[in-house]
């Protein structure tokens, strides 16, 4: 922060209109998806938005419409079919962005436009190449303009930890005259420290007049993003913009799970405030993110990371078996982090199954109801019996496969060992067309993934791979992530398997599929970016 904000203890005074409650915004979809390598299609965007309702979040920032025809597509998808939260998306402030967000946020039964611009002199210079007055203009241009579409318009003075104070309360103040009913003070690169973030919340509410909600936006470039969030929520801040897992631009966003299980186990620090998130529906939102977007959980994340209710010292171990509080602050089931339960097995129907997935919240339809049934007899046949996690990655691994046409891997043959090259034999197909290639390799994933390059003629290198099992046991589904590059796109892929060549072929074909969709978008893809 650049100079001294008049320190003083706000703590207990009451702020804004949203008393007694913290805003939940979330920006998974817009700011989270902005993470390298990450890449969703609509089909995934909804179904992580439709979980994020189930949740009870109560803001969905679903994109930034003017990005790309995606973008604009995937906001209008979310902004049709999701009740609940208020949709939201994100638009510079030329006249023709904010209109064109209002565009895909129009049919949403309520809708905010969330409107930014960079405040921060080297912001300005560099990027806008504005000066401060060209700045306040566009503010009061983009902002009114919003509010001629919807009454609910936030307004974000981008990389405002290292704006001059007194620029930011004025372009502050122009967006609350020009209509703005939220303003976010956006730790752009992560450079607040909690007590001076908190400082200058409170010195917005004191500066700033009007009615207005505040909000925190922080990036975790120091680790930091969680505690400047609810420092800021201590010094007046209603709103706390947060994305599942924590992902986002480079170090990422403040994690959402944790957030919320502050506020809700230290409500003796907020004021008593609450959030209207179902905490039980946190570890299977943090399943769903992880799975679509690639992105593993460490195995030590607070909340929702494997082993966060996990004890392995005997003396810890006896005092949980003894009374669970002795070691535990949150009881795991308070954010569904339970065990896995065995659901269905290679009998079960195409009823029991989609019953089975409307009683885990979720609901498939006509060929994603399909294909997800499909993989399920498919594994079920291996696997005999399928815990609710299972299911849950079978549904994520379908998610969006059969939206844009790909290649399918019908055949995969390996052969290897200790003393022979590994070979693998692909056959895909694609429009009813068959193709088959044969390649060696390192290993045998390495002979497959060969294998599948040159049936497909998608060209890209494996920058990272990962394997992990759905649940534990020597029959568990192997859960590969892979990321692959190809000229500056990078993508993810996930595949599903008993056998983890068998589901390292599948992400890597699902992960060179993206490529292809991904290039095609890139090139409709207009130079725009927060
Ligand atoms: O980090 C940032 O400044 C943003 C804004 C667009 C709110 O994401
Ligand atoms: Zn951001």
């Amino acid at each position: 922060m650049t100079n001294g904000t008049q320190a003083r203890d706000t703590r207990h005074e009451t702020a804004g209109k949203k008393d007694g409650k913290v805003v939940i915004f979330d920006t998974t979809l817009r700011d989270g998806e902005q993470s390298p390598g990450i890449s969703l299609d609509a089909a995934e965007k909804l179904e992580i938005a439709e979980q994020l309702a189930r949740l009870g979040v109560d803001y969905i920032e679903a994109g930034f419409p003017v990005a790309s025809e995606g973008d604009f597509e995937a906001v209008q998808a979310i902004a049709r079919a999701v009740d609940g939260p208020v949709i939201a998306a994100l638009s510079r402030t030329h006249l023709s962005d904010v209109d064109r967000c209002f565009e895909a946020l129009r049919d949403a039964e309520r809708q905010r436009i969330h409107v930014f611009i960079s405040t921060s002199p080297s912001h300005m210079e560099h990027m806008l190449k504005m000066t401060p007055d060209q700045v306040l203009n566009e503010v009061r241009q983009g902002v009114g303009r919003a509010r001629e579409h919807t009454a609910d318009v936030e307004f974000s003075p981008q990389d405002a930890t290292r704006t001059p104070l007194d620029f930011m309360i004025e372009v502050l103040a122009a967006a609350v005259e020009s209509g703005a009913t939220t303003l976010n003070v956006p730790d752009t690169v992560g450079f607040g420290i909690p007590w001076e973030f908190g400082d200058l919340i409170a010195y917005v509410r004191r500066q700033v007049p009007g009615d207005y909600v505040i909000s925190t936006h922080c990036h975790d470039d120091l680790g930091l993003a969680v505690a400047n969030s609810l420092s800021g929520v201590r010094n007046g801040a209603r709103q706390v913009e947060v994305c599942v897992n924590g992902i986002g631009e480079r170090a990422g966003n403040a994690a959402l799970e944790e957030v919320v299980m502050a506020l809700e186990v230290r409500r003796d620090q907020f004021l008593d405030l609450r959030t209207g998130v179902r905490t039980e529906e946190l570890a299977r939102t943090s399943r769903l993110v992880s799975r679509l977007t690639g992105y593993q959980v460490q195995r030590n994340k607070a909340v929702v990371g494997r082993n966060a209710f996990a004890h392995e010292s005997g003396i810890h171990q006896h005092g949980v078996l003894a009374e669970r509080s002795t070691y535990e602050i949150i009881d795991a089931a308070t954010v569904g982090q339970v065990g896995s339960e065995i659901v269905l097995g290679k009998h079960s129907g195409r009823h029991a199954f989609s019953e089975t997935l409307e009683k885990l919240g979720i609901v498939l339809r006509g060929e994603a109801l399909d294909a997800a049934f499909r993989r399920f007899k498919e594994l079920a046949d291996r696997k005999v019996q399928l815990t609710d996690a299972d299911l849950e990655a079978i549904v994520a691994e379908e998610v969006g496969t059969g939206v844009e046409e790909g290649f399918a891997l019908d055949v995969l043959e390996v052969h290897g060992g200790t003393s022979s090259t590994p070979r693998a034999r692909v056959v895909v197909s694609r429009d009813g067309r068959t193709s088959e290639a044969s390649a060696e390799g390192d290993g045998m994933i390495d002979a497959a993934c060969s294998a599948i390059r040159k049936a497909t003629g998608i060209d890209a290198s494996l920058t990272d791979f990962n394997v992990s099992s759905v649940t534990g046991g020597i029959d568990a589904l192997g859960d590969v992530v892979v990321q692959l590059s190809s000229g500056g796109v990078k993508v993810s892929g996930r595949g599903l398997s008993t056998d983890v060549v068998e589901a390292s072929a599948r992400a890597y074909l699902a992960a060179a599929n993206r490529i292809v969709r991904a290039k095609a978008a890139a090139t409709k893809r207009s130079e725009v970016g927060p």
